[in-house]
């Protein structure tokens, strides 16, 4: 018989990043946020992706309820980026992503999932919409692990 899950919630927040304007500085402190995250989601079960567009960063977090805030607190206390505002926080049924923690940025290869989105001005405007930063997380890791010749998992 199937264990009883135990109930899972995601989170879906944004932020402002207060990043080094150095992109090789910049690239570094995106890798020491990735690389603690990593380690501590794994920890707790949690999976999550990050977008980074523009200034902006938002994520998707889900894990089991006591997780999720724990992690959540962590983060909203963290100097490297501040205005945390939460879009969503609510039960979900199933897991989206598979990962600990992942990050995607606008770069060539993901550039056209960007525009699509067309997130850049909802975060402006301090309005993003849950669905879409949901969306475009959901379609930058289905590009990803299709690049790697996985995507008979997310038909
Ligand atoms: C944009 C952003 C996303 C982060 N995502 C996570 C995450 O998913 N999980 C996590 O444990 N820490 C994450 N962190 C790092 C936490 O804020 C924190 O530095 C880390 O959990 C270590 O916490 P501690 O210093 O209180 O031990 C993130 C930080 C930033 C700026």
């Amino acid at each position: 018989m199937r264990a009883k899950r135990t109930s899972l919630v995601h989170i879906i927040y944004f932020s402002r990043l207060s990043l080094a304007a150095d992109p090789a500085q910049r690239t570094a402190q995106i890798g020491d946020i990735g690389r603690v995250a990593q380690k501590k989601n794994e920890f707790s079960v949690i999976t999550s992706f990050l977008v980074i567009e523009g200034s902006f960063a938002a994520q998707v977090i889900e894990g089991e309820r006591m997780s999720v805030q724990e992690t959540f607190a962590r983060i909203g206390a963290d100097q490297r980026h501040r205005d945390v505002q939460i879009c969503e926080w609510r039960e979900i049924t199933k897991r989206e992503f598979v990962h600990s923690f992942k990050s995607a940025q606008r770069v060539t290869g993901t550039e056209a999932l960007f525009a699509k989105a067309n997130l850049l001005p909802m975060l402006q405007r301090g309005t993003p919409k849950a669905s879409a930063i949901h969306g475009l997380a959901v379609a930058l890791q289905a590009d990803a692990m299709s690049r790697q010749g996985i995507d008979h998992l997310f038909v």
